[in-house]
């Protein structure tokens, strides 16, 4: 792997979530093979000013994988096996507070795993144990930050997403407890995704867009899959201009934490 003669190169990758199965115009699609399988689909590549950006659709483009299915080594992998080193991944959450309504922007710092079963390391063996602390690139959430300011979405600049593991959505007792234990927003895919991204020192930002109040929060008959669908589809171009103006502006020369992520570690195998 790379699987194909003319080995496909970006330098920049989405990861789109429910309802955002295309991104670019004029990508060519490569099928990129990793020892973990392969990713959700074929991995589309074009060129935004004088960056290579790829696009990967998290559940694959006719949505095959639900949440606790995806392929996220297989996908990490694959990004980074490109050339990939920075990712901007948005993704439908449901708020955990009243004033997080549908349509709201919120560029996450923190996030609670509440997944279970999931491969989340590609480390099985050696001593590798990376810091997790903060679990998002600050330079990423800086720039989308402002981006977002810029074009008036008014995004939330911090919050904490609770992954769970679905498929299906919470009780109002376990909406009511990530609350009261500090989530702000929740989903199904932020974990292992963020994790795996670190293991492999690459910049992994999260663009949540709330897509409805979860069961907690609201007082009707709870959150329903075609309500998280319709919201997303609402603001899908709003979230294009994002990232498209996000991508060529992601730094050339990284001096995050993320680049140096596993500095100082020995690992079992070498990076591809
Ligand atoms: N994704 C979108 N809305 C969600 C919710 N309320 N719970 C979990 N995942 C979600």
């Amino acid at each position: 792997y790379p699987t194909e003669p003319d080995a496909p190169h970006a330098d920049v990758a989405v990861i789109g979530g429910s309802g955002l199965y295309a991104l670019l115009d004029d990508a060519r699609e490569h099928v990129v093979n990793t020892p973990y399988g392969l990713p959700s689909d074929p991995i589309t590549i074009a060129r935004i000013g004088d960056r290579s950006v790829a696009f990967l659709p998290r559940h694959g483009k006719d949505h095959r994988y639900p949440p606790h299915k995806i392929p996220y080594r297989a996908n990490l992998w694959a990004l980074r096996s490109i050339g990939v080193r920075q990712i901007l991944a948005p993704c439908a959450v449901g708020g955990l507070r009243p004033e997080l309504g549908p349509g709201t922007f919120v560029v996450p710092d923190q996030l609670i795993d509440r997944t279970s079963g999931r491969a989340q390391t590609f480390y099985d063996q050696g001593a590798v144990h990376v810091s997790f602390a903060d679990p998002y690139c600050p330079a990423g959430r800086a720039l989308v930050l402002a981006e977002a300011e810029g074009q008036q979405l008014s995004p939330v600049g911090d919050g904490t997403m609770v992954v769970v593991e679905g498929p299906r959505f919470s009780t109002r007792a376990e909406s009511r407890w990530f609350t009261a234990i500090g989530g702000t927003v929740v989903n199904m895919t932020g974990h292992p995704e963020a994790v795996l991204a670190r293991e492999l020192e690459l910049c992994y930002t999260s663009i949540a867009l709330v897509t409805d109040l979860d069961a907690g929060v609201e007082s009707g008959e709870g959150v329903t899959m075609e309500e998280v669908f319709r919201v997303f589809r609402e603001n899908t171009d709003r979230l294009r201009t994002l990232l498209l103006t996000v991508l060529p502006q992601l730094p050339e020369h990284r001096d995050c934490p993320c680049a140096t992520a596993l500095s100082g570690i020995t690992l079992p195998f070498e990076l591809p």
